[in-house]
């Protein structure tokens, strides 16, 4: 062990109080005495340390701990039995495959020689102060005889209290190595039987669906296998633990711990969630180590993605407040007081690939008249893209659809006070496309295999230099070319024979693919935003297939799924806003039926589910009626009105619509809780029943609120205005009779 590990018992006996005061703005603390590291902030208290051993141990996270609470040096856990020694139930910080470990492995290394042990021990550390508030813990680890070195990176917002984790792995022997799993982080929980986990599952046009599971002995893996962050899984977790003496197994919305994160990557990742022999609970995630290596030569190093996580004690719903406050202040591009989302009109449910001028045209008057401020020309405006099957990749206006290109129908756009937006599908393209013809060597492929096709396109490589060029080259030109404000990005389909033929049959080479291509992503997006900084960006994947912390970072939106049938957006919208604000929330009022016969839900009541976020319409306004145009004007200028609210505000989960339940509401209170919001819908009314009782959430409790309809009634005796206290405790009652109806109510400080 080196000497500086070896500690005196005297100085382990005395326990040495942390500095850390609010007054000091410094978040981040080292005792030297006892190895011991806190974060504190108003919230959460997070502390690890050094153990005896010379290893990184976690030993609290939580609700925050007084300064002078004693933490004393970590010790390993006593050990049961020679057949299981404490290293196997140590709750390290950050493990190495190596040794005596047998669970999950933040970092497993192959040497040239076979060797595959690795063993890290803390050699020092530092804390950047980057301002009041903001420090950065760098701890550097190394493997006990190799130079392979480890940095654990810690950041946190003291606002929040959330941390980011991230790891980098550097080489500094003389020889090449193969890192085969790289996780970010793992997070560590104290042992308990009684802790539930959240996390977010779906498919297409069935997204962000919260399955809730009790957390049993074992793993559960939460994972995307398809080269990006996927529908199936979203990289998000929760995991609540059940207040004392509750009753009901699934989590609370006010009441309970919920320890969360999420992580920042948008490609192939693995979350695992782990209860092992002795019920200690354990989260790592990163890089998913699946068909995963990364060869580092000497002096080479791979960071991870960050995983940020946060504590609540009170419930669910604060864990998502909390993360939506820290979404809009510490990940979005437009950080940390993001442009409020504009309402947009987006042609695509309307004339799907069937774009010209003078139908957009046509459309964007219509949608100008109802209060829209931002048109988007979706698929079919370029190359031979008359369908799905071609044209993807030839980035040329089509001159039959724009005969005069873009320009014409950009400027009737403005002419009609909106700004304009485009579809690209950047990373893509059809093999009956000329961009396919010229350059067949640049998609992922592996030599001599079919190259399979996922809604009848390939994926560009967009690791290769020359196709990152390609990318970030035709969208600067169109973004140069054209005076555009906004550009949804979709990527419509997931990796298959993920190979790197350019690099040579090497297969460890052709694997730092999963690495490199959504690197050369972030990179095409940050240089675009930085040449083009008027311009936002949306985050399309099939509907929600790349939704993550990594690509918000670059992306002002995401479109959560293609399914637009308000009811079914209800359950994914609900789902969504565990792990993502409202602000990145787009949802269209659309004419898709969905599963349910058209005309069963009303204008109203699809206008009022698509306003629980940045609203936007994609119906064929050619098919509306004077009626139809007249809800829209009046529910698009109620939006505008509350709208700061309901994308920024806090967000209350009244009655969540899963689980069959019959009714649900949300309700939105602004940061400065001057202003409120109330969704309410009935999904059907079976025997009679008056809707719930609603109890609003989060208000000033001695202030007036008075209480004006944006669509719909109360009960007659509900009064104008009245307290806080009042909403909040003797609650009111929605006029909601019959199956899809909804209504909303806005509640001001008089
Ligand atoms: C995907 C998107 C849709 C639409 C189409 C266009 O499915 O999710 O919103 O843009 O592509 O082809």
């Amino acid at each position: 062990m080196p000497k500086h590990l070896i500690l005196d018992a005297a100085i382990i006996a005395t326990l040495v109080l942390p500095a850390a005061t609010a007054a000091t703005q410094e978040a981040i603390h080292y005792t030297p005495a006892t190895h011991v590291f806190r974060i504190d902030t108003p919230a959460v208290t997070y502390a690890m340390g050094v153990n005896p051993a010379g290893e990184l141990q976690a030993i609290y996270w939580g609700a925050p701990l007084a300064p002078a609470d004693p933490i004393p040096t970590p010790v390993e856990p006593h050990e049961l039995s020679g057949m299981e020694t404490s290293t196997t139930i140590t709750p390290y910080e950050y493990r190495a495959w190596g040794g005596l470990n047998f669970t999950e492995p933040a970092v497993k290394i192959t040497f040239p020689d076979g060797n595959r042990d690795l063993v890290l021990h803390y050699v020092s550390h530092k804390i950047d102060r980057d301002g009041p508030g903001r420090d950065k813990l760098i701890i550097t680890t190394k493997d006990i005889s190799r130079d392979v070195f480890v940095d654990l990176i810690y950041t946190v917002d003291p606002a929040t209290g959330v941390i980011g984790r991230s790891s980098v792995i550097s080489n500094h022997t003389k020889e090449k190595l193969t890192i085969e799993q790289a996780s970010s982080a793992t997070w560590n929980l104290p042992h308990g039987t009684d802790y539930t986990l959240s996390y977010l599952t779906g498919r297409w046009a069935a997204e962000m669906q919260l399955q809730q599971q009790k957390i049993a002995d074992g793993t559960t893996v939460l994972e995307s296998r398809r080269g990006s962050t996927g529908q199936q899984n979203n990289p998000w977790f929760a995991i609540t633990r059940l207040a004392p003496g509750a009753s009901t197994p699934s989590p609370d919305e006010e009441f309970g711990e919920v320890w969360f994160g999420a992580l920042a990557w948008s490609g192939s990742w693995r979350i695992n969630v782990e209860r092992n022999q002795v019920h200690d609970i354990r989260v790592t995630g990163g890089y998913n180590p699946f068909d995963f290596a990364y060869p580092l030569a000497p002096g080479g190093s791979l960071s991870t993605p960050v995983f940020y996580a946060g504590y609540s004690g009170h419930g669910i719903g604060e864990a998502s407040r909390i993360f939506h406050r820290f979404q809009i202040a510490n990940i979005l591009p437009q950080r940390p007081t993001p442009r409020l989302r504009p309402v947009i009109y987006n042609s695509w449910e309307a004339t799907e690939f069937a774009v010209d001028e003078p139908g957009q045209a046509a459309l964007a008057e219509k949608a100008a008249s109802i209060g829209v401020e931002r048109f988007i020309m979706d698929d079919g405006w370029f190359g031979q893209r008359s369908s799905d099957h071609l044209g993807l990749g030839d980035w040329y206006v089509n001159k039959q659809k724009f005969p005069n290109g873009l320009k014409p129908l950009i400027d009737k756009v403005h002419a009609l006070n909106m700004d304009f937006g485009l579809w690209v599908e950047p990373e893509m393209v059809n093999s009956n496309s000329d961009l396919y013809r010229a350059h067949p060597d640049w998609i992922l492929n592996m030599t001599g295999r079919p190259r399979s096709e996922g809604r009848n396109q390939l994926m560009l490589n967009l690791a290769r230099k020359d196709v990152r060029a390609y990318v970030f080259n035709f969208l600067d030109k169109i973004l140069t070319d054209n005076d555009i404000a906004f550009l949804k990005w979709d990527y419509n389909r997931q990796w298959s024979e993920p190979g790197w033929p350019e690099l040579g049959p090497d297969p460890e080479k052709q694997k730092t693919v999963y690495v490199e291509y959504i690197r050369n992503l972030y990179s095409i997006l940050a240089e675009l935003r930085a040449k083009h900084p008027k311009v936002e960006i949306q985050s399309c994947s099939s509907g929600g297939g790349r939704v993550d912390l990594g690509i918000l970072g670059f992306t002002d939106e995401v479109w959560p799924s293609d399914n637009t049938d308000p009811f079914d957006r209800l359950s994914i919208q609900d789902g969504f806003t565990y792990a993502y604000t409202p602000q990145v929330m787009t949802a269209w009022v659309t004419d898709s039926p969905g599963s349910r016969p058209t005309g069963v839900t009303s204008t109203a009541y699809r206008f009022l589910v698509s306003m629980q976020g940045g609203l936007g319409v994609g119906s064929n306004l050619n098919h509306w009626t004077e009626a139809d145009f007249a809800t829209a004007k009046n529910l698009i200028a109620a939006y505008k009105t509350i709208r700061q609210t309901v994308q920024q505000g806090s967000l209350y989960r009244i009655i969540s619509p899963r689980n069959g339940s019959e009714q649900s509401a949300t309700e939105s209170v602004s940061l400065d809780q001057r202003q409120a919001v109330l969704f309410v819908f009935l999904h059907t009314t079976s025997l009679n029943y008056p809707y719930p009782r609603v109890y609003l959430r989060g208000l000033d409790p001695a202030k007036q609120y008075r209480v004006t309809p944006i669509y719909g009634s109360l009960k007659k005796d509900t009064p104008e205005t009245a307290s806080g206290d009042y909403w909040m405790h003797h609650g009111l009652d929605p006029d909601l009779t019959g199956d899809f109806k909804a209504a909303a109510f806005k509640f001001e400080v008089q």
